[in-house]
């Protein structure tokens, strides 16, 4: 059961934007899972219908494909009454020359959004938003810089099914280097008192390790100790070619099946943050086990955090 909503003290989160989890501190982060929690305890609830964003608008904007971040950050927003536009850029006059830029000023100047929510491939392309506009503006994945409200989602399923992230310990397996989800998790895992182990081929590491963070090349090694296994799909997109030669021999030694779990503590519990490649990174009596895969969890918790996120940036104005 969530802490009540009046005793979360939303007046010591002062930030305008969220552009990722390095900007925020552990009582910040704290802040936003008290209020997604008290979201996701009312998610069921249909009549539930708070209407603190009624008048707004918040306008999505999606230079990348998008299933989970972009639709729930549309519910979310609808949740909480607020008018959502969202945007295919895709299709924008980008294709016809138009600047970056001057794409943004149009938007901004057409619409004069409450809320910017922005996925781009280019790192740093929501900082360079924020400088531009009026309004909060969200990141909602940034190549491989951040992906702040995925791992916040994260943090809030782990913490509604184990009670705490304080001393636990979380392998993140996987195309490591080349993940926003990873920095970002990595980063608020470690804030809020986890150690993390990394496992990943050695082309798959990152250069540099926090502290609290340990890497192996091994799941039997990395996944020792673990009560969470985080597992990341290959991002191809963001690759250089040949990294990874064979997808049949990826899964022999890093695809996560019932096998190597027996290496983590049992009972551990197998998280995703999607799309899923099953038979590349996960088996599929994996990612369906009723007893041990958080994924759907994942999915759904995405609602109620992006409605804190939302709730904290946009409250009071409306
Ligand atoms: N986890 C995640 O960002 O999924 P989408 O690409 O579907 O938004």
């Amino acid at each position: 059961m969530s802490k009540p909503v009046e005793k979360v003290d939303r007046s010591k989160f002062k930030h305008k934007h969220l552009l990722g989890i390095s900007d925020l501190n552990a009582e910040e982060i704290e802040i936003i899972l008290q209020l997604a929690d008290y979201y996701a305890d009312n998610l069921d609830d249909r009549s539930f219908k708070p209407d603190i964003l009624k008048g707004a608008i918040v306008l999505t904007l999606f230079f990348e494909d998008s299933t989970r971040t972009r639709t729930s950050f549309e519910v979310a927003a609808k949740r909480l009454g607020a008018d959502v536009a969202n945007l295919d850029m895709r299709t924008s006059s980008e294709s016809k020359g138009e600047s970056f830029m001057d794409t943004i000023l149009t938007l901004n100047s057409m619409m004069r959004p409450d809320a910017i929510v922005v996925r781009h491939k280019e790192y740093g392309a929501p900082a360079f938003i924020a400088s531009k506009v009026p309004c909060p503006v969200i990141n909602a994945g940034d190549s491989w810089h951040e992906h702040p409200t995925q791992a916040l989602l994260d943090a809030l399923t782990i913490r509604r099914k184990l009670g705490k992230i304080d001393g636990l310990k979380v392998a993140i397996c996987g195309d490591v280097s080349h993940s926003r989800v990873a920095a970002s998790n990595i980063d608020l895992l470690t804030k809020l008192g986890a150690s993390v182990n990394i496992v990943a081929p050695p082309a798959l590491l990152p250069e540099k390790l926090k502290d609290g963070v340990q890497a192996f090349d091994s799941m039997e090694e990395g996944l020792k100790g673990c009560d969470v296994v985080m597992m990341l799909r290959n991002q191809y997109e963001r690759m250089e070619a040949g990294l990874i030669k064979s997808e049949a021999e990826f899964f022999e030694q890093y695809g996560l099946t019932q096998e190597k779990l027996t290496h983590a503590n049992k009972g551990a519990l197998v998280m995703h943050p999607g799309p899923m490649n099953r038979g590349v990174e996960i088996a599929d009596d994996v990612a369906d086990d009723p007893k041990r895969s958080l994924i759907l969890e994942q999915v759904r918790n995405g609602v109620p955090t992006r409605m804190a996120v939302l709730d904290l940036l946009l409250k009071g104005k409306f």
